[in-house]
């Protein structure tokens, strides 16, 4: 049986002070040996004090982004090293924002989902159609292209050196959250297309939803069959909202 992940992008937001104090407040609040993973990503330069502000604990931190290079002159890029040696172990990566305001193709995520396998850093790899692509019901061949390129050429062996995270452009920040169904479809769509790729690797390998995942709405997403946990960006803000998931989830693998 897969393990929920249950993961938060802080995004571009909190400052030092708060960015540690949330972390204190998920180590508080959720159970101190837990059945679930889960991992948080604040902004780069609070990784090191987030990741020893939960020492001690099971919660993985992790980085937002990632060059793909090991080191060069890319002013403002941050590598794997500078993530793992900050105490991060994940890292997302084609998260949409970075793909449609910043203008990241499939091909460079690629590249960047191969340096952080390369490296041992865990990559949450995210995937998802935007609002005219549903309507257009090019939902599965968006997904197929994204797939095809951000992991061409990449060999998977071990279902848990790699995250999906199916997160439709039109759910994030918006408060317009998938049905179950929707959810449940993608994410069976994806599970069957890393089966034709990576074989029974397919059942191991967890595919997180995002996009205005809330307490009031994450268990009927999680307790799909193919839904493995939530990428979580504004209700992961809040110690209370994040911890209610992570106890919903908690619930739903010892059930
Ligand atoms: P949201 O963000 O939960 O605020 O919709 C999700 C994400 O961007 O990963």
């Amino acid at each position: 049986m897969r393990k929920f992940l249950i993961a938060g992008n802080w995004k571009m937001f909190l400052d030092r002070e708060s960015a540690i104090a949330l972390a204190r407040e998920i180590v508080d609040g959720m159970p101190k040996r837990p059945f679930i993973d889960v991992a948080i990503f604040p902004p780069a330069v609070f990784i090191e004090a987030v990741a020893k502000a939960v020492e001690g604990s099971t919660i993985a931190v992790g980085a937002q982004n990632l060059h793909y290079e090991t080191e060069g002159a890319f002013t403002g890029e941050i590598s794997s090293k500078m993530v793992l040696t900050s105490g991060g172990r994940v890292v997302i990566i084609g998260h949409s924002e970075r793909r449609n305001i910043f203008g990241e193709s499939d091909e460079f995520i690629q590249r960047k989902v191969k340096r952080a396998l390369d490296d041992n850093l865990v990559p949450v790899l995210c995937i998802g159609e935007k609002l005219e692509q549903r309507k257009a019901g090019e939902t599965e061949s968006v997904l197929n292209r994204q797939l095809n390129g951000s992991l061409r050429e990449i060999e998977i062996t071990d279902p848990d050196k790699i995250v999906l995270a199916y997160e439709p452009v039109w759910a994030i920040g918006t408060g317009v959250v998938a049905t179950p169904e929707q959810a449940q479809d993608a994410h069976s769509f994806v599970r069957d297309w890393i089966r034709s790729r990576y074989g029974d690797i397919a059942d191991g390998l967890r595919i997180l939803y995002g996009g205005s995942v809330k307490p009031d709405n994450a268990e009927s997403l999680l307790v799909q069959p193919d839904v493995d946990g939530a990428l979580i960006g504004g209700a992961s803000l809040s110690s209370k909202g994040f911890c209610e998931i992570i106890e919903i989830a908690e619930r739903l693998q010892t059930r």
